[in-house]
């Protein structure tokens, strides 16, 4: 096993598309990584280069200790798995599991018990003499981490592995690579656009936006404390509410505008006030808000009910304040309807403040 070191990674395609801008990462022996954002944000590149499949513009990537730069990928003590699973259709799943060691010549007694070993990890024994079109698609992409995991890599690196798998596979398949890591207790850099694998899989999270990496941390971490307003919108489900507020310095320190306004505690005055600042915007998490009027400082926006979501538990609710959407999580027991007024809450611990211009988080300051 190994750690993994990326030094101010850089990749710029022909024609000068900055897509992974001095990446930064320091992944440790048998940590879970994910790399997650958009798409298009370089995810799959960074990864490429850590793979060795595309050329460094430059920067380093170390495995273990050492630069492997110029080294050819099976030279890198990976294994790589990807969306799509590239397995051989006219082999068996045994076949397909077993080829890369066969390549390496290795021994028929050791290729068996590898197979069969990860076979037995993967639940897929019953399915060694099937070819790959005899399987679904969970089926398919359990034995393409087969095929990684016989090879004892130091390193796995992983693609959205789980894209083209149905919602509730996805789920599954994700517990089974969280195990698989768990019982391994290997290095992995798992790549993904969605923000939910990340934090249900990774040990750490890196997120990235425009090849550039924004904040490194565990998910509680940057659920918790978001660096900027990029991370605070790209973590969590439903997304963060945001909106711009003015300061007013009349009886107290407030945040307002039409239908919305912060009463600031002195933690919060204080910041606003070191910095000068005339406006901020606000954020609050959707499961963060609550019916009713805030007791003693923190956000209260008036706005009227658009769309009511039954979830079970819960309800979701989507609701316009001055033109501005606002979406809540609430009780499913409070009863809300369509066009009713409804005063929303949250407590100053859960108002996130963000410097207008440069989206930096004042709490992260
Ligand atoms: N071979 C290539 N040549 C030029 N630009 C590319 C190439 N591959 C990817 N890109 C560009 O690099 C950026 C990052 O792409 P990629 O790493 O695939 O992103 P992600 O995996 O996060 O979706 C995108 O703007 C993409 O269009
Ligand atoms: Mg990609």
């Amino acid at each position: 096993m190994a750690r993994v070191v990326l030094k101010d990674l850089t990749k710029r395609y022909a024609g000068g598309n900055l897509a992974v801008d001095r990446l930064n990462l320091e992944v440790a022996d048998g940590e879970f990584v994910c790399l997650v954002g958009p798409s298009g944000c370089g995810k799959t590149t960074a990864l490429r280069m850590i793979a060795g499949l595309e050329d460094i513009s430059s920067g380093e990537v170390s495995i273990g200790d050492k630069v492997v730069n110029m080294l050819p990928p099976r030279d890198r003590d990976i294994a790589l798995v990807f969306q799509s699973y590239a397995l051989y259709p006219h082999m068996s799943v045994y076949d397909n599991m077993a080829f890369g060691l066969k390549l390496r010549k290795t021994p028929k007694a050791d290729i068996e018990r590898s197979v069969r070993e990860a076979a037995r990890i993967l639940d897929l024994e019953r399915f060694l003499d099937r070819k790959p079109g005899q399987l679904s698609g969970g089926q398919r992409q359990r034995v393409a981490l087969g095929r990684a995991i016989v090879r004892e890599p130091a390193v796995f690196l992983m693609d959205e592995p789980l894209s083209n798998l149905d919602a509730k596979l996805r789920v599954q398949t994700r517990a089974e690579i969280a195990r698989l890591h768990q019982r391994l207790q290997a290095t992995m850099i798992y790549v993904t656009h969605d923000q939910v694998e990340a934090m249900t899989m990774a040990d750490r999270i890196a997120v990235i936006s425009d090849g550039v990496l924004q904040q490194v941390g565990t998910p509680k971490q940057l659920y918790e404390e978001p660096c900027n307003r990029f991370v605070a919108g790209f973590i969590g489900s439903p997304s963060m509410n945001f909106v711009e507020l003015k300061v007013q310095r009349e009886d107290g320190m407030r945040l307002v505008c039409e239908g919305t306004q912060v009463v600031l505690d002195d933690a919060m005055a204080a910041q606003l006030r070191d910095l000068g600042l005339e406006a901020a915007t606000v954020g609050v998490r959707p499961e963060h808000l609550r019916v009713g009027e805030p007791e003693g400082p923190g956000l209260r926006v008036s706005a009227t009910v658009d769309v009511v979501e039954f979830l079970g538990n819960d309800a979701l609710i989507h609701a316009a304040a001055e033109g501005r959407d606002v979406v809540a999580i609430v009780g499913a027991d409070i009863h809300l309807a369509v066009g009713d007024a409804v005063i929303l809450s949250a407590a100053p611990r859960h108002v996130y403040l963000f410097e207008p211009q440069s989206e930096m988080s004042l709490g992260a300051r």
